[in-house]
């Protein structure tokens, strides 16, 4: 199988499924994620005409329809109990929720796998879903791991009616494990004020929401400790960094992640870039970055935006690394490394975890890949012949045909309604 090292992967740009990424890098090869997939907001995101973004849209509205059926399989193989979650969602009837989680779930336990010891993984959201991926995230990197809930709040004009308005994010911060990598960063506060009294000069302070300091000479003029809510302005029309990609996050939050969990050297990966915030903070602050997105006009800004930001540094790499996603290799490299596991979380996913006998819902491993037609009665391997049964109707089944199974669990009055 392909899989690319980290000394392939410096200041990387891929256009290409963040999955289709993932899966070919190597364990433990970043040091800091920051992601900002589509919030599940039901609305389709389009740039400005006359932005440089213009053209670049994506679609944050979900459906069972762009659930792939085998994610389900392989997270109820690799992680029992953010399948429990998530099929809470789904039996619940939540199921656009539940879509949408499945999706961020596959992706978030091979950003797990792919990082450091050391390493922290910051997961941007919005309200609307950041209960649900707390769920989430807490079943993939373990509650114990869980850092902060980071609140940035800033100031938007917007008309709700019968409500507040929405003015926060929220960012999910975890670790790896209890070792993270941690700069405490300092809370900036703005100056105030400044006299001279017996010769020294004096300032008064103020923090970011304007409470007033104690008067201090200028050597002490520093703030507490960052607290976990953020105040930063959203980017606006005229800002110089603006680029008019639609939700394009301000430097200077990435600015403070960065700093406060990497070192210089260190790499961080965003695999939902857009228009590569992340990479060029990353790349001011001296860190070797990988950016994935799927939109080509998202590849495209990047590269215009770095070209215009680091004019002094033509070397810069920034590349889509098309040899190492030959079409003549198969798309998926788990399917090239355990193909009966890869089938049988297919089939699991099929069945949404119900054993095609007595339709009782079981966790993954305690089901058998069966032949409906027996191979004794000329039954092939091919995936429409196969189906997951559990323990006991396999050993009530046999060797026997599918027609026998169901009519001894008939005759027993076993069984349960599918849902
Ligand atoms: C909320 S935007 C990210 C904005 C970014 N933080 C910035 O400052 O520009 C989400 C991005 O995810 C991309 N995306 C959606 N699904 C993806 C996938 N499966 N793989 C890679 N990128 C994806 C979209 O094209 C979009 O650019
Ligand atoms: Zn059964």
């Amino acid at each position: 199988m392909t899989t690319l090292t980290p000394t392939q992967l410096k200041r990387t740009i891929f256009c290409r499924d963040n999955l289709d990424v993932l899966r070919m890098m190597t364990d433990e090869s970043v040091d800091l994620v920051y992601l900002d997939p589509p919030f599940n907001s039901n609305r389709t995101y389009h740039a400005p005409i006359g932005t440089q973004a213009e053209g670049a849209s994506f679609k944050d509205t979900w459906s069972e329809a762009d659930l792939k059926i085998e994610w389900l399989g392989l997270i109820a193989d690799k992680n029992p109990q953010l399948y429990a979650i998530l099929n809470g969602v789904y039996e619940a009837g939540y199921r656009k929720n539940f879509a949408y989680l499945a999706y961020m779930a596959v992706r978030l336990i091979e950003l797990k796998r792919i990082l450091n010891h050391s390493g922290s993984i910051y997961l941007h959201c919005d309200p609307t879903m950041a209960a649900y991926l707390k769920l989430t995230m807490d079943a993939i990197f373990g509650e114990e791991n869980f850092r902060n809930e980071i609140i940035w709040c800033y100031r938007k004009w917007s008309v709700k009616q019968k409500q507040f308005s929405s003015n926060h994010d929220v960012i999910l911060f975890y670790s790896k494990s209890k070792d993270n990598l941690f700069n405490p960063q300092i809370a900036p506060i703005s100056k105030g004020t400044e006299k001279r009294w017996k010769g020294k000069k004096q300032i008064s302070s103020y923090t970011e929401d304007g409470r007033r300091l104690q008067i201090a000479t200028e050597e002490e003029t520093t703030g507490g400790n960052m607290p976990d809510w953020w105040e930063i302005s959203v980017i606006n029309s005229q800002a110089r960094e603006r680029v008019g990609y639609p939700t394009q996050k301000p430097l200077a939050l990435l600015n403070r992640i960065i700093t406060a969990s990497s070192n210089e050297g260190d790499t961080v990966l965003d695999p939902f870039c857009g228009c590569a915030t992340t990479c060029v903070a990353a790349e001011k602050l001296g860190r070797n970055w990988i950016g994935i997105d799927v939109s080509q006009k998202a590849f495209d800004l990047v590269r215009i935006r770095l070209q215009k930001e680091f004019l002094d540094q033509p070397n810069l790499i920034h590349r889509i690394d098309e040899i190492l996603f030959r079409t003549d290799l198969p798309s998926r490299p788990l399917a090239a490394i355990d193909p009966p596991r890869v089938l049988k979380q297919e089939l699991y996913g099929k069945q949404l975890g119900n054993c095609a006998g007595c339709g009782y819902h079981f966790p993954f491993r305690n089901f058998t890949v069966d032949h409906i037609i027996p191979r004794a009665k000329g039954g092939g391997d091919e995936p429409a012949n196969l189906q997951l049964l559990c323990g006991a109707c396999n050993s009530m089944k046999g060797d026997r045909p599918m027609e026998y199974l169901l009519k001894t669990l008939a005759e027993l009055k076993i069984g349960r309604e599918s849902p």
